[in-house]
């Protein structure tokens, strides 16, 4: 039997210590660090994720500015917006939630993003920051879910230098990111996804494996290497039968259940990954605000 990594539990641990620092900065600098948030349309999952994570932002002490567009805003106008938040000296970090209405270029819009204040860690210049290692960890801004994946890890104390890591998913916030994170503690990455030929094969040679593919359940226990560490980043709602109703249920990736019977060590969903990312953001705002305010 697994042991359950406690998500829910480290993100608090985070978030205490945030708490702490920033007060600290408050009485230094008279300032609060500020977050601006904006959303574009009315996804119901980014309601829910921009909710969590302005919540948690005014708990730690970090000033939210919540910026909502409507489908009819073009993409002038988020430029506009973006342009004018980077000269707001009030506003250490611009969050962008994703995905953008399909008329929206996104990589336009993250490249708008003044670097510094790119606290989701997606413009080019971060990306490419992370992928060569150039500054110290302390001034990286690092996209929060492979972030927070990473300190999960990390958290266990194991040795996982040169040891093998597979990540399902190739997607720009998560699977090519974390993959820069493991490389760069030694571990030998595969990027697997949903084309990769023998995946089950794949994943039961993986130490470590990473589930970022956005399919509820989709990793089985017979995949899964035994002792292993399975991290599942999915957040997926469906619909389970329920006697004779059907209730809503969120589930990730892995076949939770089947994961824990074989390897050494599993994250839940809920209570694993999510409140690590939301942590993580709050950190990277933290950290754009010290990278402002003490140079
Ligand atoms: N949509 C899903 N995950 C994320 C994230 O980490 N940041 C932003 N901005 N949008 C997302």
């Amino acid at each position: 039997m697994s042991d359950i990594i406690n998500g829910k539990l480290l993100a608090q641990d985070i978030r205490n210590n945030l708490k702490e620092e920033i007060k600290k900065l408050y009485n230094k600098f008279k300032k609060k660090p500020g977050l601006a948030v904006i959303q574009i349309g009315e996804i119901p999952a980014s309601t829910v994720y921009v909710k969590a994570k302005t919540k948690k932002a005014i708990e730690v002490g970090i000033e939210v500015f919540d910026h909502k567009l409507n489908n009819l805003d073009s993409e002038e106008d988020l430029i506009k917006l973006i342009l004018k938040l980077n000269k707001d000296e009030n506003v250490n970090g611009i969050l962008v939630q994703l995905p953008l209405p399909k008329n929206f270029n996104e990589n336009k819009i993250l490249e708008t993003i003044d670097p510094k204040k790119d606290v989701d860690g997606f413009h080019p210049y971060n990306v490419g920051i992370l992928s060569t290692s150039q500054i110290s960890d302390k001034d990286l801004l690092i996209p929060c879910t492979p972030q927070g994946c990473l300190l999960m890890l990390k958290n266990l104390g194991l040795n996982i230098v040169g040891k093998k890591a597979v990540i399902i998913g190739r997607s720009n916030i998560v699977g090519k990111p974390m993959a820069s994170l493991l490389l760069r503690e030694s571990c030998t990455v595969t990027i697997a996804h949903s084309k990769t030929e023998l995946l089950p094969e794949i994943c039961k040679e993986a130490d470590i494996l990473i589930a970022a593919v956005g399919k509820p359940e989709f990793v089985k226990g017979d995949w899964i290497k035994k002792n292993s560490i399975v991290i599942d980043v999915g957040i997926n709602r469906i619909e389970k039968k329920d006697g004779d109703s059907i209730k809503t249920e969120i589930v990730g990736d892995v076949c939770f259940e089947e994961a824990k019977k074989v390897a050494s060590f599993v994250t839940p969903v809920p209570g694993g990954v999510g409140p690590m990312t939301i942590a993580c953001l709050l950190k990277n705002t933290t950290t754009a605000f010290k990278s402002y305010h003490c140079q």
